[in-house]
């Protein structure tokens, strides 16, 4: 069936997940226009967009989130009916580090673009068209026992790290402008993904990339906690359900039902490097493991109740957790070229942080 065009403000569409929407989004609509609003902070890069560089209906703005002036600019002259908002400070360890990055982007910097969308949706000619999707996480709804069922739309709010808790700000005040304004939101609160383009500091790519250079793979603490696992390629056929099928002011859980304990996953990711990289300074990799000492405040256990998104939009995910690994690692295997430019000094000096 054939619709009209949509005009897109896709912003973090440097990073992760981001960049890996827009390719999704490009691949399904290639008639709509998707402005990619991204700082470039150490976590965005614009080589996760290299492909589409230069398409005609693909702009980019390197410019902050938190510039009033600057986003209003962009949903004006773009005349933006969809934004999906990405950016964030995404990083749990950091969050512990510094907080207050966090707290300026994720919590000042979604109000500033609710209250920039919100002026411009009241002055839209079609204003019933427009959405506002917050991408959100399950670590809002903080940490489970190991047989506590897993977190529903209903879940209390209970975040545990900086990170989480300026998360759990901005999903209030994207709840709130629903609530007072009428703001046509939808909000997705995700479980783990991994996929292409994983910045370098988190758990999968961390471990490929240290078994690549034959270095320890750090577990924290006794390696038993949980997290629920999905491919990001999945992560973005959700969320483009939502925006098709999602109601206005609703929140949708999503998750892989792939719940796997950190030194399992490490395991199984060990267990493909020795198969699919024969190269490997250290085999078998497993013997790099080291327990190392616990992240402050470590949440347990994550695990993500699906149930409304897959019986009132017929989402599920298409990838298994043993697939989807082998994927990663062999794209790892096959970017060297994209992350080892990332493994910086400034990252380096993380890393010591960190670790040491
Ligand atoms: P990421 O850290 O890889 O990317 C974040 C992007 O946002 C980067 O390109 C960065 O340059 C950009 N950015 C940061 N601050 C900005 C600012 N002030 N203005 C403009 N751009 C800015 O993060 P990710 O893992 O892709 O996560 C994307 C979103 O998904 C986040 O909102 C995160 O909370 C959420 N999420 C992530 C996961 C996960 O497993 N990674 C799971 C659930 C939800
Ligand atoms: O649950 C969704 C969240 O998943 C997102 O909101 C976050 O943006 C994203 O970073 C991710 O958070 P986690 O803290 O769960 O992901 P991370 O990859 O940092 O860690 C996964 C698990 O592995 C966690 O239990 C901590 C552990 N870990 C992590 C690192 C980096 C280790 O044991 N060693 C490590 O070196």
């Amino acid at each position: 069936m054939s619709r009209e065009p949509r005009k897109l403000l896709v912003t973090g569409g440097a990073g992760f997940i981001g960049s890996n929407f827009v390719h999704h989004w490009y691949s399904q609509y290639p008639g709509d226009r998707i402005v990619v609003l991204d700082a470039l902070t150490y976590a965005g890069d614009r080589q996760t967009l290299a492909d589409l560089e230069g398409k005609a209906n693909l702009r980019f703005v390197q410019g902050d989130i938190c510039d009033r002036s600057l986003v209003d600019t962009l949903l004006k002259e773009e005349a933006i009916d969809l934004l999906v908002h990405f950016a964030a400070e995404s990083h749990v360890d950091r969050s512990i580090l510094g907080p207050g990055a966090f707290v300026q982007t994720n919590v000042v910097g979604t109000f500033t673009l609710l209250e920039a969308f919100r002026q411009h949706w009241m002055l839209a000619e079609q204003p019933a068209t427009y959405r506002f999707h917050h991408i959100s996480t399950d670590e809002v709804y903080g940490s489970l026992e190991p047989d506590d069922p897993g977190f529903s739309e209903k879940t209390p709010y209970a975040p545990n790290s900086p990170y989480s808790a300026s998360k759990a700000g901005s999903d209030h005040l994207v709840r709130a402008y629903h609530h007072t304004y009428g703001l046509p939101t939808l909000m997705t609160n995700c479980s783990n993904n991994y996929g292409p383009y994983h910045f370098p500091e988190k758990l999968i790519p961390l471990i490929c990339i240290n078994i690549l250079m034959g270095k320890p793979l750090p577990v924290y603490g006794d390696g038993q906690n949980i997290r629920d696992w999905l491919y990001v390629g999945d992560h973005c056929s959700a969320v483009e359900a939502v925006i098709r099928q999602g109601t206005p002011g609703e929140t949708y859980n999503i998750g892989g039902n792939n719940e796997v304990k950190n030194i399992e996953l490490v395991e199984m990711l060990c267990e493909l490097m020795n198969e699919m990289a024969p190269e490997i300074p250290v085999r078998p990799a497993q013997s790099l493991i080291t327990f190392v000492k616990d992240r402050l405040g470590h949440d347990r256990r994550y695990a993500i109740d699906a149930t409304k998104i897959r019986t009132e939009l017929g989402w599920t995910p298409a990838e298994t957790v043993e697939g989807g690994l082998r994927r990663t690692v062999a794209w790892y295997l096959n970017h060297q070229d994209w992350w080892q430019p990332l493994l910086s000094a400034e990252y380096q000096e993380y890393y010591r942080q960190v670790y040491s």
